[in-house]
């Protein structure tokens, strides 16, 4: 698997594809994170998502890891022609399946489109070992596709996300073949669903997970 080759091309295709509605819903819930010290991103890409971070949490140090050096360097190049050069963010060339976190040493944890380039096999073992990496209080920020449950959005979703898997497993040799559901691995990792929000009629989502129990006078969701 290697995105190395659909780097170059992956923000005009953005652009193309979802107008602005990708970095939409990446970046929906960053208004509700306190000021993070330590910030852990997997597969960031070619860093979108990276600059609007340190632009809101210029004092955050910040993690990457990423398996594609081409969007490592895409994503570099980005934060220097925004001025943000000097943030203080260290870029792990790694794959996600076999690097090990620091156990508990981050405050926030984000995966935007990212998780769901894994098989169930893999998300059995890589979700836990995220989670792995947050502090007791962290936070985990995840965002993604999905399979509206029902009606005609539902044929609409099931056509779109099967045509960019058939998409992305030609050209990047993706593992996974279909979305997974991974709730009930953060359920299981010990995390709790603490704020939701969809766009593009449901085919996108974003998500606050907290780490352990969510008190009843902080649920954003019922
Ligand atoms: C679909 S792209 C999403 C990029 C970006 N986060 C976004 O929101 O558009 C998936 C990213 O995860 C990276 N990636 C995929 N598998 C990985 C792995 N096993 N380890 C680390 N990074 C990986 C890819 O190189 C790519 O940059």
């Amino acid at each position: 698997m290697s995105f190395d080759l659909l780097a170059p091309h992956y923000r005009w295709m953005e652009a193309l594809c979802a107008a602005g509605q990708l970095q939409r819903c990446r970046t929906a819930l960053l208004a509700s994170v306190s000021a993070p010290q330590r910030v852990l991103i997997y597969g960031e890409g070619n860093g979108r998502f990276l600059v609007e971070l340190c632009r809101r949490f210029p004092e955050a140090r910040v993690t990457v890891v990423e398996a594609s050096v081409v969007m490592i360097e895409l994503a570099r190049a980005r934060m220097k022609r925004e001025g943000l050069a000097g943030a203080q963010v260290e870029f792990i060339h790694a794959d996600a399946l076999t690097w090990q976190p620091p156990v508990a040493a981050f405050d926030l944890i984000v995966t935007c489109f990212f998780l769901d380039c894994f098989r169930v096999d893999q998300l059995q073992k890589l979700v836990p070992a995220i989670a792995s990496a947050a502090a007791a209080d962290g936070l985990w920020l995840h965002a993604d596709f999905q399979i509206v449950p029902a009606g005609l959005r539902r044929v609409c979703s099931q056509v779109i996300v099967g045509g960019l898997y058939a998409f992305f497993r030609r050209v990047t040799r993706l593992p996974a073949h279909e979305l997974v559901n991974v709730e009930s691995y953060l359920s299981a990792a010990g995390f709790s669903k603490w704020e939701r929000r969809e766009f593009v009629l449901g085919l996108l989502f974003c998500e606050c997970w907290k780490r352990g129990e969510i008190a009843s006078h902080d649920r954003r969701i019922t």
